[in-house]
């Protein structure tokens, strides 16, 4: 077996002849490689560094529905990292049956993660028959839509406020060479570009009922249908947009060449690091401006069981430190996204951050797709949209009806 895990030898050595604290390098895999989310993760690496250990950057590029796979396949190979990212749900299921990670019960317990963690579905996320597998260090939802202030002053309109005015300035802003819709290629954009539709349009009950019941009948009906027909709008919005990665979706819209994005709150994290402000430069709607939810999905950190009990405790460090309070606030501060916790301080919270603050403590939430689906139906419903938004002969119907077949089999 091939550890990545070299425990730092000088510290070690320290520890056995001095009973002081013992320290480890760690290897954390994660797919944070924007400006953004690197400048995130490094608040981890800072802080973890801090307590004698060394924070290892395994950084995988391409996105998680890259990153993912290799992750997996490293855990069950015999090669674990230390630590690694994975949203929290049910992407890792089969991970935690086959007894993969470490047991992080104990820590929870003391330090009465149940108590601090809020929403509680967060954790619960990271629970399997009753003991924690996971930490959350985030919630990031993804139905928000993003809005460039310079692309529609160019045009002389205000900035949109709900989908169906973004849906009616399209033309003008194709008319002046601005994209309306940018959308980056990876599969897993159109079928958040989905989501988003089908809470904005859909409403919240549609969402529930075919999201959550799996009600096929919904999923084939009219309401459905509008959802589809937008989904058409969206994907004449966004022709001719090109670019494979979120984040070069995101600039576009920071550089006023496309009118909006729907991405997660996670584009945030762009606009920081291009030092724009949000109500200047650009507009955050969440619900794209119509059902104000957000969804409770997010980010968990993983430690697979290594063999070595320095590493062990490094896990248990890193582990803990993740959920603390300044941790907390210093990291989502510059991901965007909302803490785990609501007993911190987030005076520096920006306007969207801020909405997004609102609508948790106002509890209107919902469940996350990786939450509520395998990752097996997750990947389906990511084909079948990155095939409708590329491929003009498949009309709003049939893919609606394709639609609805994956929710019929859907586990
Ligand atoms: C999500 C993750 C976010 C963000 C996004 C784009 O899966 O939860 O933290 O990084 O991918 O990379």
């Amino acid at each position: 077996m091939t550890f990545r895990l070299r425990t730092a030898a000088l510290a070690a050595t320290v520890s056995l002849f001095s009973g002081a604290a013992m320290a480890a390098e760690c290897e954390v895999t994660h797919w944070w490689t924007s400006g953004g989310e690197a400048a995130a993760v490094a608040e981890f690496a800072k802080a973890f560094d801090a307590t004698g250990n060394k924070w290892v950057d395994g950084a995988i590029a391409g996105g998680g529905g890259t990153a993912r796979p290799v992750m997996i396949s490293r855990i069950t190979g015999g090669d674990p990292m230390c630590a690694t990212q994975f949203n929290h749900g049910r992407q890792t299921e089969e991970l935690i049956e086959a007894g993969l990670f470490v047991d992080l019960t104990e820590l929870a317990e003391k330090e009465n993660w149940s108590e601090i963690i809020n929403p509680p579905s967060v954790l619960e996320s990271c629970t399997v028959d009753g003991r924690v597998y996971c930490v959350p260090v985030n919630i990031h939802s993804p139905q928000w839509l993003w809005l460039s202030h310079a692309a529609y002053e160019k045009v002389g309109l205000d900035v949109p406020t709900n989908w169906d005015e973004f849906v009616a300035a399209a033309p003008k802003l194709r008319e002046a060479g601005i994209l309306p819709l940018a959308l980056g290629q990876q599969p897993w954009q159109s079928n958040l570009l989905f989501g988003a539709v089908q809470i904005g349009v859909g409403g919240i009950d549609l969402w529930k009922k075919v999201n959550l019941e799996k009600d096929v009948e919904a999923a084939r009906g009219e309401q459905m249908a509008k959802v589809f027909q937008a989904m058409g709008d969206a994907r004449s919005m966004a022709e001719g947009s090109t670019g494979q990665d979120w984040n070069e979706a995101t600039n576009m819209v920071i550089q006023g060449t496309a009118g909006g994005q729907i991405m997660g709150d996670w584009a945030q994290g762009e606009f920081q690091v291009a030092e724009q402000k949000a109500g200047e430069d650009y507009t955050c709607l969440p619900g794209l401006g119509v059902h104000e939810y957000l969804s409770t999905g997010g980010d968990a950190f993983y430690f697979p069981k290594v063999d070595d009990p320095e590493v062990t405790e490094a896990q248990r460090q890193l582990a803990s430190l993740m959920v603390s309070k300044d941790v907390q606030v210093a990291f989502n501060l510059k991901k965007g996204s909302l803490p785990i916790r609501g007993d911190v301080d987030l005076a520096a919270a920006n306007d969207c951050m801020k909405k997004g603050l609102e609508i948790l403590a106002g509890g209107n939430l919902l469940p996350s797709g990786d939450q509520v689906f395998s990752a097996d139906t997750q990947t389906q419903f990511n084909d079948l949209m990155v095939e409708f938004m590329n491929n003009t002969d498949i009309t709003p119907e049939q893919a609606q009806e394709r639609y609805a077949d994956i929710v019929e089999s859907a586990d």
